[in-house]
């Protein structure tokens, strides 16, 4: 129960890693603002969270609209009275694999727009609730490819990129407030964006294979795999730990 009672709000929680972190929260004891485009899964992940007993609200929010990032924040203090743990997890990796040249510049700037400018925001408005009450933890997760590139998908690697980026950042700003800021930077972890994005790998076995086989574990991570990590970025477990980003990947980098 390292979150009992502790306030903590995760975007892109209707799916994948960030519905994973929500879950983990709610079961040591947070009270969990899940957050999403996605309102028919999100409110079922409400309901899941109260059929083991735990807290939650859903908010709707497009976190690349900075009126919608404003209320999520002013809707989970209205109704929590604070807000000490931020997970970012929404994201989107696009549809298209093409060179940098043949990159169009609207697929270029939506992704751009929610992972990047979306991400900053909410930063932005979880640093302004957290400075009210003297501390709190933010976990952004970027990607593998916030770290080295990805061919054939330029805005994806160049906006987790830039995740990093605000990460280092704002955790120097804010090293001596009590708030620590951190990125998780995962591989292949076998969620929706994965197996029905992008790469369509659920609907094609030979790809799936090779991803597989590309991971020096031979195997793809799962969400909980990264919620574990988020929690303890968040947790009393990682205190002199910030601006830090954080491979989750099977071992890739090493
Ligand atoms: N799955 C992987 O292999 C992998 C690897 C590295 C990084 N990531 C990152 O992890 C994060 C979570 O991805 P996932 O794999 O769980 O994917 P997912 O598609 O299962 O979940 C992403 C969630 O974000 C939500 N979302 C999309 N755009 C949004 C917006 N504008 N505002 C609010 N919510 C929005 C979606 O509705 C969805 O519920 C993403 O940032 C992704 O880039 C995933």
């Amino acid at each position: 129960m390292r979150f009992k009672d502790k306030v903590c709000l995760v975007t892109g929680a209707s799916s994948g890693i960030g519905k994973a972190t929500a879950m983990a929260f709610a079961k040591e004891g947070g009270r969990v603002v899940v957050s999403d485009v996605n309102v028919e899964q999100g409110e079922r992940v409400v309901n899941e969270i109260g059929s083991i007993g735990g807290k939650a609200i859903f908010v709707k929010c497009d976190i690349s609209k900075r009126e919608d990032v404003e209320h999520l924040v002013k809707k989970t203090v209205d109704e929590f009275g604070r807000l000490d743990c931020a997970v970012n997890s929404a994201g989107i990796a696009g549809n298209l694999s093409l060179p940098t040249h043949e990159y169009p510049e609207d697929a270029w700037l939506q992704q751009i727009n929610i992972n990047l400018t979306g991400t900053w925001y909410c930063v932005k408005y979880q640093l302004q609730e957290m400075l009210k009450t003297g501390g709190g933890n933010i976990v952004c997760v970027s990607s593998a490819a916030g770290l080295v590139g990805q061919p054939e998908n330029v805005p994806y690697a160049a906006s987790k990129h830039g995740v990093v980026g605000i990460v280092k950042s704002a955790a120097i700003e804010y090293a001596t407030k009590n708030i620590r800021i951190n990125a998780i930077c995962p591989t292949a972890i076998e969620t929706p964006m994965l197996m029905e994005g992008r790469r369509k790998l659920a609907y094609n076995p030979e790809a799936k294979e090779e991803a597989i086989n590309h991971q020096r574990m031979k195997r793809m991570g799962q969400p909980q795999e990264v919620a574990d990590v988020a929690l303890w970025l968040c947790s009393n477990q990682s205190t002199f730990i910030t601006g830090h980003a954080m491979a989750v990947d099977g071992g890739a980098f090493a």
